[in-house]
């Protein structure tokens, strides 16, 4: 059954991007679980990518969204998760193929780095693009492969 909740955190560099985010989730009809940052403070990044990254990984939600200055540092922290797709995108195509290809299940964006129209265009294709499989599901299947080899010590 479809989860319409959504686990989003960020760091302080990603917060005012993200209350604009759960505003937009929020008038769509989503419910919004915010893991933090709540506030202006110089916060650590990986702090909040492990809350947001690890509730997905453990199956608690379908669906992440992680925000901090430039997206690279929650994207990097998010695919350390087993079974966490996180994908940075930075405009409506790469938000459309990381569903249609790589079914992805964490959006990230960079908040000091996205016009706040085109991040809130971002996260709606993201919500409503489905993921193709075929080919793409065999590949994603060797992404679990090397999960699997490297958890299990090579
Ligand atoms: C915070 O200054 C910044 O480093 C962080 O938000 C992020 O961009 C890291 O990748």
């Amino acid at each position: 059954m479809p989860d319409n909740r959504i686990a989003i955190g960020s760091d302080h560099a990603g917060r005012e991007l993200k209350e604009q985010v759960k505003t937009l989730l929020e008038g769509l009809g989503f419910e919004t679980v915010d893991f933090g940052t709540d506030d202006d403070c110089s916060v650590d990044y990986p702090d909040y990518g492990e809350k947001v990254s690890q509730a997905v990984s453990e199956g608690r939600y379908q669906r992440g969204i992680l925000i901090c200055g430039t997206g690279l540092g929650m994207s990097i922290v998010a695919n350390k998760f087993p079974g966490v797709r996180a994908t940075l995108c930075h405009d409506e195509y790469t938000a459309r193929m990381s569903r249609e290809h790589n079914d992805s299940n964490i959006l990230v964006l960079g908040g000091r780095v996205l016009e706040k129209e085109t991040a809130l265009k971002i996260v709606r294709v993201w919500l409503e693009t489905s993921f193709e499989g075929g080919r793409h599901e065999r590949r994603l299947k060797k992404i679990s492969t090397i999960e699997q080899r490297i958890i299990n010590g090579l």
